[in-house]
Formats: structure tokens, sequence, C-alpha cells
């Protein structure tokens, strides 16, 4: 007798937590997969890229130091050190499939090196930045094959696409390891990719 208590309290308990799965369903946006995923970055309505305010908040997938492939190297000055951040939405798609999703946004920020600070007496430490540099997976953008790139000045007013040809383009395609990026520099994402059969091999 107790146990068919219990099962008919057990009961009305599945029917409410049910009614209350069907009332959040309702407030949940559709799956359809071809939905137009949430973008983390916003273009002007004269199609400039504004600047990624809060990339800060976003996955860091490695540093670099000194790196010298592109125009932010610094032949005279302190090697420059340079992050890259990754929108978090694209970054758990990654590591699921090895492939970056539709609105995935880069950012690859450099800054200034130090050796003489506080009680530093040895190596060097980050300062102030220097560039940003963004690229985006985006297939509105079909005339550069679902990618762009973009270059924020100092006063990071919105940037227009660097136009197609740009050496981004061709270095990044004819060097990323996974699509058009750099995963060959991000530790963490190697295996990933190594997994998920999407690693180019290097030259
Ligand atoms: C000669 C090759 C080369 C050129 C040209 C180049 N890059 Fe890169 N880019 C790299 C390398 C190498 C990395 C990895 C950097 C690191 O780990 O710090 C990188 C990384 C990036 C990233 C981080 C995401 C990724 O793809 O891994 C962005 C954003 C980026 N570059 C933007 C640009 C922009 C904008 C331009 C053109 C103005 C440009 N790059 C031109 C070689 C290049």
């Amino acid at each position: 007798m107790r146990r068919l208590q219990d099962l008919s309290r057990g009961t009305h308990a599945g029917v409410v937590t049910a009614l209350a799965a069907a009332m959040l369903s309702l407030g949940a946006a559709p799956r359809d997969p071809e939905r137009t995923p949430p973008s983390d970055y916003r273009f002007t309505a004269d199609h400039r890229l504004e600047f990624p305010v809060d990339y800060r908040e976003w996955i860091f997938l490695s540093a670099g130091r000194g790196m010298t492939y592109g125009a932010s190297a610094n032949p005279n000055g302190s090697p420059l050190f340079d992050n890259v951040f990754v929108n978090p939405r694209a970054y758990r798609e990654f590591l699921k499939n090895g492939r970056w999703p539709d609105r995935t946004v880069f950012v690859l920020e450099t800054r200034k090196a130090a050796t003489e600070g506080s009680i530093n007496k040895g190596g060097q430490f980050q300062k102030e930045v220097v560039g940003i540099e963004v690229e985006i997976k985006d297939r509105r953008l079909q005339e550069t094959e679902g990618w762009g790139f973009f270059e924020f000045d100092g006063d990071r007013k919105p940037a227009r696409q660097v136009a197609k040809g740009a050496s981004c383009y061709t270095c990044h395609a004819a060097h990323g390891a996974v699509e058009q990026t750099f995963v060959q520099f991000y530790p963490t994402l190697i295996p990933v990719a190594m997994k998920h059969a999407t690693f180019k091999p290097q030259p």
C-alpha cells in the first residue's frame, strides 16, 4: 500500500516535471541546424566590423613571443607578445568536431614587452596593446570564401574588411593547420584536431 502511494506521488511529480519541461521548451529557440547562430560580433550598416569589446572574456588559445611572420613583427624593438582569443561558442564546437563553426571570431592582440618593472629580475612580461587583428568565419562573406580579416587602429573605430587577395588570406590559407587558422601554435587544440583528422600536415 505504501509503495502504491509512493508510486502515485512519483507519477504526480513526473507530470509536474513534464509540464515544467514543456513550458520551458516553449520559450526555447526552435531546433533548426540551418538557423543562424548567435553572433559575438556585429557589422555596421556600411559593412564595417565593430570592435569586439568583450574579447578579453573569451577563450584564451595561446601566446606567442617575438613571432616574426607579418606586419606586427617588431625587428628593431623588443620582441612583441601576442595573445589569441576565440569566442566561447566556437571553441566548444571545435572541441566536439575539430572544425570552426560559422560565426567563429578570433582576436590576435599584440602587446609590447618589458623586462624592468616592480620586483621582476629577469624574463619578460606584457605591456600595452600595440595592435588588434581579427579573423572571422562567416558564410555571408562569399567573395572571400567565408573568411574575413580586419585590422583595428588605436581608436578602435569599426574596421573595413581587408581586401580580397591580401597576404592575410594567402598566408593563412597556405600555412594554417586547420582551415585558415594556425592551430599548430595552439597547444591545447592540436590533439583535438588530430583526433578528428582535421589537422593538415605542415611542410
Ligand atoms: C606570413 C603569414 C601571415 C600573414 C601574412 C598574416 N598572418 Fe595572421 N597569423 C599567422 C600566424 C603564424 C599566426 C599564429 C600566431 C600566434 O600564434 O601568435 C596567425 C594568427 C592570426 C590570428 C589568430 C587566429 C588564427 O588564424 O590562428 C588572427 C586573428 C590573424 N592572424 C590575423 C591576421 C590579419 C588580419 C592579417 C593581415 C593583415 C594576417 N593575420 C596576416 C600568420 C600570418
